[in-house]
């Protein structure tokens, strides 16, 4: 069976203020009732897939368990990274405690929207009989701007149907790189979902990273367990070189495939990514909460219930409430909640 892996390490600071390092993306509710990290297990729930393997902030552990136990799934374990050092560690924590044999893993980010779930299953059907002859696998999304915080795959030689070789890899280009591959139309995005065999990320991160794997194989190995919860060492693995799997190994490696489907997929990067992906109200609204709109327009307006939010004539306008944070800026403006977290903490 195919063992589902989800990364929750992220801390979501570009949907500030609901999300935060104590209460991050992941963990909430943003787009339908069941939080990201909800809808995210679901995707890796049925007959095909084992029980998942959670990869997380310690801080978050009890949140994580009980989010996924309300929907009655049982995670086989719960890795608890004492400090972040990206996703190409955290892959490798995972792939060891799957036993680091041939299952494949379904590596999923837990924090993006997919809304065809069908096509998704589908790609990875279609990747699978690849990924058990040790192909490494990822899904390709049509790009339809040049965004820069992405990945890029040029689609090479179809190796069977729907699946293609990987020409090349690019991750986070320059904004004119980015404008050639999008015009070029035989690029796409990745996803930031993989599958692979465990035994097969484990030897490519041995050969493009060795100290990386060294570093996490002591972790595991002075681990402590509890229950389903896995405390590697602390020590041994802030001693991993931080890097992302994409930089670390996709970049890297020989025989990786691409998947590209359609399946309705954001990673919900921004209110303004939230927005576009919204179900809205006749006026073009998106409200959340305890929020009365009068005479407005195409507006993104959310409260946690801390506050009320009333408001009149507004067009075009983000207002987003949470504990004692307020945050309202034009549409299209929303990327600059980094800019304005850095500008608050200045004395
Ligand atoms: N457990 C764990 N530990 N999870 C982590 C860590 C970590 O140290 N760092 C990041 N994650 C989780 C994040 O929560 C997110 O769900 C996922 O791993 C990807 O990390 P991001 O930091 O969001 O990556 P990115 O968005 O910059 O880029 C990746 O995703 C893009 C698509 O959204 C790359 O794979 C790109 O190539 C891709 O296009
Ligand atoms: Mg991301």
């Amino acid at each position: 069976k195919i063992i589902p892996v989800i990364l929750s390490g992220g801390s979501g600071t570009r949907l500030w203020p609901m999300s935060r390092p104590d209460n991050p993306k992941q963990l909430l509710a943003l787009t339908a009732e069941e939080t990201m990290l909800q809808l995210t297990a679901r995707r890796g729930a049925d007959r095909r897939f084992a029980a998942p393997v959670i990869v997380g902030n310690a801080q978050h552990a009890d949140a994580i368990e009980m989010q996924l136990a309300h929907i009655d799934i049982h995670p086989q374990t719960l890795i608890l990274e004492p400090t972040g050092r990206n996703t190409a560690p955290a892959i490798a924590l995972a792939a060891l405690a799957s036993g680091a044999g041939d299952a494949p893993l379904l590596v999923m980010p837990s924090d993006h929207v997919i809304t065809d779930i069908d096509a998704f299953h589908a790609a990875v059907e279609t990747a699978l009989p690849l990924v058990e002859q040790g192909w490494l696998a990822t899904f390709g999304i049509t790009p339809d701007a040049p965004e820069t915080g992405y990945g890029y795959i040029q689609v090479g030689e179809t190796l069977a149907p729907g699946a293609h070789r990987v020409a090349r890899f690019v991750e986070k280009p320059e904004r004119a790189v980015a404008e050639a591959m999008l015009a070029s139309g035989d690029h796409v995005w990745n996803g930031g979902i993989f599958l692979f065999r465990a035994d097969r990320y484990l030897e490519v991160l041995g050969r493009h990273a060795p100290d990386m794997l060294t570093a996490v194989q002591e972790s595991m190995r002075l681990a402590t367990r509890d229950g389903m919860r896995i405390h590697p060492d602390a020590d041994r693995f802030a001693a991993s070189p931080s890097n992302s799997i994409d930089y670390a190994v996709m970049e890297k490696a020989e025989r990786v495939v691409v998947i590209p489907v359609s399946m309705g997929w954001s990673d919900v990067g921004s209110w303004d990514a939230l927005h576009a992906i919204s179900e809205c109200d006749a006026d073009g609204n998106v409200c959340g909460g305890d929020v009365v709109a009068i005479d407005s327009r195409n507006c993104l307006i959310r409260s946690d219930g801390s506050k009320r939010i009333a408001v009149a004539g507004m067009k075009d306008m983000i207002v987003v409430a949470s504990g004692d944070d307020i945050l309202i800026v034009p549409r299209g403006r929303s990327q600059e909640v980094k800019k304005l977290l850095a500008a608050m903490q200045k004395p």
